[in-house]
């Protein structure tokens, strides 16, 4: 190859040639149609909107069956989704439909929080594909992708406004998914209050800020019915089951005493239009949305939070390989620290319980010591009284031995001179010796 082409083909130049004759590659738009159909679809459907307001009866209305149906009670402690998957088939495309019901929505006192299962619903399921991303065996040709498509919001049909409950829910979910508003039981409006209450609804979310799904108008195939449709927004539809014969046919429709609203009947309500372009013209394109704005944006969020980018602070490319090694090394850093932690709190721990231990053995010394003085107390307390007891047993056996001294004396005196008796008697008694045997302390 010439130097010249060389540079051409590294500067990513190109140029048009012609064939000279059939390729085939033409087939590549048919062959991928094949390879979807073969494939299946997913759609998924979110309805929010208050106990009763029509949700279950438009599905039925929407996709011409009759799917399961439980009345939701009013007395719901908090919101709940409920998903339920079917599986359709209309000519060879096979659809898997996923109905998610926002079930007690509005139902609570405090509505605080109403918005709260569903966010975490959807995110729930970006998240499920997400970790599916990630792995390493990946298997997301046959994975059944639950996120949400789209988010169809019954509108309640007060003519006045849309609630703040309605506001609020609205604007936390316009960045997670397709948002669709509906006017529901448009036939309890009339014609000129539903024209004022569609723009007032129009007017309420673009001041609050609530972005709303736009059908799109980039493709030149449906740019001009779409945009018609962006228009009309929200449709106000009804839904039925009923078949009533109109004229000669028979036709879906509600009938009441003073007539009979046919939902298919676009002068009667929106339906017609709503199923145009949320089936028949937008489907894909709702599919497309949600993979490349709304998961994209949530993927791009929960792997930044997680410490990948794409650039360093210098702007220049950052790699998974180096971002992982960054992360990996700002772990290994942590883990040190906390290590480092732990080992200090163990050392001070350890630190606190010796001075505990060596405090309560100071009080133990102390309570010995005052114990011993005690002890030694007593005993010397019972030292005195021994010896008093021995002086007093001393002082009472010389008493005793002078006692029986006398006695002695008193009887030899009295066995030599028996008549001087009585004289010697008294002569006895009035002897100091004989006062100091009375008194014992007087002898010593
Ligand atoms: P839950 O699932 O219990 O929250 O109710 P839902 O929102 O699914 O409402 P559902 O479709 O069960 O309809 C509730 C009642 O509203 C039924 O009696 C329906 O016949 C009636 N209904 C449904 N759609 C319309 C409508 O477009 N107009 C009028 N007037 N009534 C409707
Ligand atoms: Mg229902």
């Amino acid at each position: 190859m010439a130097a010249t082409d060389l540079e051409r083909f590294s500067n990513e130049e190109k140029r048009n040639l012609s064939l000279g004759g059939h390729v085939g590659f033409d087939s590549l738009p048919d062959q991928l149609v094949s390879k979807s159909v073969t494939q299946g679809f997913s759609f998924n459907i979110l309805c929010v909107g208050e106990t009763g307001i029509g949700k279950s009866t438009l599905m039925n209305t929407l996709f011409n069956t009759t799917f399961e149906t439980e009345e939701a009670s009013h007395y719901e402690s908090a919101v709940r989704l409920r998903p339920r998957t079917y599986d359709l088939q209309e000519s060879n495309v096979h659809l898997k439909l996923t109905i998610v019901d926002a079930v007690g929505f509005g139902d609570q006192i405090n509505k605080d929080e109403s918005y709260r299962p569903i966010v975490e619903y959807i995110d729930t399921q970006f998240e499920n594909y997400l970790q599916e991303e990630l792995k390493i065996r990946r298997s997301l040709f046959n994975y059944h992708d639950t996120r949400i498509h789209v988010c169809l919001y019954f509108i309640t049909p007060t003519g006045h406004s849309l609630k703040s409950l309605d506001l609020v829910t609205m604007k936390k979910l316009d960045s997670k998914v397709n948002i669709i508003p509906i006017i529901a039981k448009a036939d309890t409006i009339s014609k000129s209050e539903l024209h004022k209450f569609k723009i007032k609804i129009m007017s309420e979310l673009v001041s609050n800020g609530v972005q709303i799904y736009q059908f799109p108008t980039d493709d030149e195939a449906v740019a001009e019915i779409n945009s018609v449709m962006n228009a009309h927004l929200p449709f106000a539809v009804v839904g039925s089951t009923e078949e009533v014969k109109v004229g000669n046919k028979l036709v879906r429709a509600r009938q009441y005493p003073w007539g009979v609203v046919q939902v298919e009947n676009e002068s009667h309500c929106d339906f017609v239009k709503l199923r145009e372009m949320l089936i028949r013209v937008n489907m894909e394109d709702l599919r497309e949305q949600t993979h490349t704005r709304h998961y994209e944006l949530y993927r791009r969020c929960k792997l930044e939070e997680m410490g990948f980018k794409d650039t360093d602070p210098d702007s220049q490319p950052f790699s998974l390989q180096e971002t992982y090694e960054t992360k990996r090394k700002e772990f290994l850093g942590e883990l040190q620290k906390k290590e480092e932690e732990m080992r200090q709190m163990f050392v001070n721990k350890v630190k606190e319980t010796e001075a505990e231990l060596k405090e309560k053995e100071r009080e133990l010394h102390e309570k010995f010591e005052h114990l011993k003085r005690i002890h030694q107390e007593e005993k010397r307390k019972v030292e005195e009284k021994r010896r008093e007891l021995e002086d007093e047993m001393n002082a009472f056996n010389r008493r005793k031995v002078a006692v029986e001294t006398l006695q002695s004396q008193s009887l030899q005196a009295t066995s030599q001179q028996p008549l001087k008796k009585d004289k010697d008697k008294k002569n006895f008694f009035s002897l100091p010796s004989a006062c100091s045997i009375t008194s014992g302390r007087h002898v010593n």
